[in-house]
């Protein structure tokens, strides 16, 4: 055991300090979080698009019927309801009633409220918390504590906590049964980053963790409950400080990256390969998720060409103005287009090239792409299902009109499809992989030699001893 390490009481039995992250889509579902759970620690099943299964036990792919947003949109919900329904049922059952089962959902995601509503309202007695992040989910407390279930918001700075604490938090208070501190800079998928942080610039989590205890402390609550660190541990031999250190009270640790690479992780195989052969510098902290929010994924041939696509992008104006001198005579229709005299040189290059389509931005800018991109960006906007509250890829807003009032972005992507996709099997390189800043650690960590994987009793065995 190490060192200084004891088991914290949590919906209401003795767990080790130990969580695994929810991670959609599909990336944690029953088998890991139920495996988690059993093994002693605090399993999260996620509720993002869960998969639900047929009779015969096969997954029932995300298919959608109706012919317009909305209508996909309620389907999405009932799809939501019913896997994360199914999970957590299948969670709690492989949990012999040992550890702790959670459910994640994010804020920002298409119906969250009715899709939280649906699977605690089926779920009775099987879900000890709800974890849940990505913009500022003040209802959490409300919805959580109607069904007796706790709540533990994901947060990265003790600003954003203060502020939910106190507009909404302080009212459902004995609910709150932890609060998630998540790296911004080095957490795998979405990264809670503000404007007053810069991307290039991480910061310790110590001195951010020291000043969310006083903020929690501020607000009357005890330091037995627990700030769960999440984004870039590997193991706990580097945060011994952090264990029994009463500045900052009772520390729990959570782990998203490392748990991807398990037997039971639902993950393909070859996303599991591919962790394998990640080296430092390997994952990517970026801004193109159509959530807006920045996230951290694996630097494949999929980031690298939205990267390309946003390097092709010059700015324009409706009419000549300043240094927009010059009409831009390839790639679009009609001669409001006025560049500079050297962005319109750069886009006869790229035109050379094959990018002959150009797009507009949001941002009065074009981007250039292939006709066959532009092809899949135009299918992927029409079919899209309203999974996230905005989006600005297609510029679908779930409530009032239903838009966001924005132009559909181009330099962003379905996010829906491609982690369908990639949870399913589809191709590593051409899909989002998310992953955390210490994923190039699997190849040089011993414990992984000769391609072993471990069950997640083995994973959390080996993280209690330091390791
Ligand atoms: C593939 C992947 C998907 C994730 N999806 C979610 C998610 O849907 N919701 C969420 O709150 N966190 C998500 N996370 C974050 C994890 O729950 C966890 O907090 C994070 O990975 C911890 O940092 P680490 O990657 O350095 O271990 C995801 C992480 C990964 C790697
Ligand atoms: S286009 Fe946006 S809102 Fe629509 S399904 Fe894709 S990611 Fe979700």
């Amino acid at each position: 055991m190490f060192k200084g390490l004891k088991p914290i009481v949590y919906g209401g039995r003795e767990v080790w300090p130990l969580i695994e992250g929810g991670k959609g889509v599909s990336a944690t579902n029953h088998a890991s979080a139920g495996a988690w759970a059993a093994a002693g620690g605090i399993g999260t099943v996620s509720a993002v698009n869960a998969d639900s299964y047929d009779p015969t036990g096969k997954i029932i792919p995300q298919v959608y019927a109706s012919r317009t947003r909305r209508e996909r949109h309620d389907e999405l919900i009932q799809y939501g309801i019913d896997g994360g329904v199914a999970q957590v049922q299948r969670a709690w059952e492989l949990s012999g009633g040992a550890g702790a089962i959670n459910i994640n959902v994010l804020w920002e995601m298409g119906g969250a409220q009715q899709i939280l509503h649906g699977i605690l309202e089926r779920t009775k007695g099987m879900v000890s918390g709800v974890t849940c992040g990505a913009g500022m989910p003040y209802k959490l407390s409300e919805i959580a504590s109607s069904y007796g279930v706790s709540y533990l918001p994901i947060i990265s700075s003790a600003r954003a906590f203060r502020a939910l604490w106190k507009r909404a938090y302080s009212k459902a208070a004995e609910f709150l049964s932890a609060v998630v501190y998540e790296d911004p800079w080095l957490a795998g998928g979405h990264n809670g980053l503000s404007n007053a942080e810069d991307p290039l610039r991480p910061e310790d989590p110590y001195p951010r963790v020291k000043a969310l205890r006083e903020t929690m402390r501020e607000g009357g609550i005890p330091d037995e409950t627990p700030i769960v660190m999440a984004g870039g541990v590997w193991n706990l031999k580097e945060w011994e400080n952090w264990i029994d250190n009463p500045e900052l009270g009772q520390i729990a640790f959570q782990f998203g990256t490392r748990p991807l690479l398990t037997q039971e992780s639902p993950i393909p195989q070859g996303w599991k390969d591919r962790l394998m052969t990640l080296e430092e510098g390997d994952v990517l902290l970026h801004k193109f998720s159509p959530t807006g929010f920045y996230s951290s994924a694996v630097r494949n041939p999929f980031l690298r060409s939205l990267e390309a696509r946003s390097e092709r992008q010059i700015p324009y104006s409706g009419e000549q103005a300043g240094d927009h001198t010059h009409q831009l005579d390839i790639a679009v229709k009609g001669k409001n287009f006025w560049v500079t005299r050297g962005d319109l040189l750069r886009a006869r290059e790229w035109f050379g090239q094959g990018y002959t389509a150009a797009l507009k931005t949001p941002d009065n800018t074009l981007v250039f792409v292939t006709t066959a991109e532009r092809d899949v960006i135009r299918k992927d906007q029409t079919d899209c299902m309203g999974c996230l509250s905005h989006c600005g890829f297609s510029s679908w807003k779930d409530h009032d009109d239903y838009s966001t009032g924005y132009l559909a972005d181009p330099r962003s992507f379905c996010i829906q499809k491609t982690l369908q996709d990639i949870a399913h099997g589809g191709d590593t390189e051409q899909n989002l992989m998310f992953a955390g800043h210490a994923a190039f650690r699997f190849k040089k960590d011993p414990f992984y030699s000769n391609g072993f994987v471990p069950t997640v009793k083995q994973l959390v065995d080996r993280i209690l001893t330091g390791d």
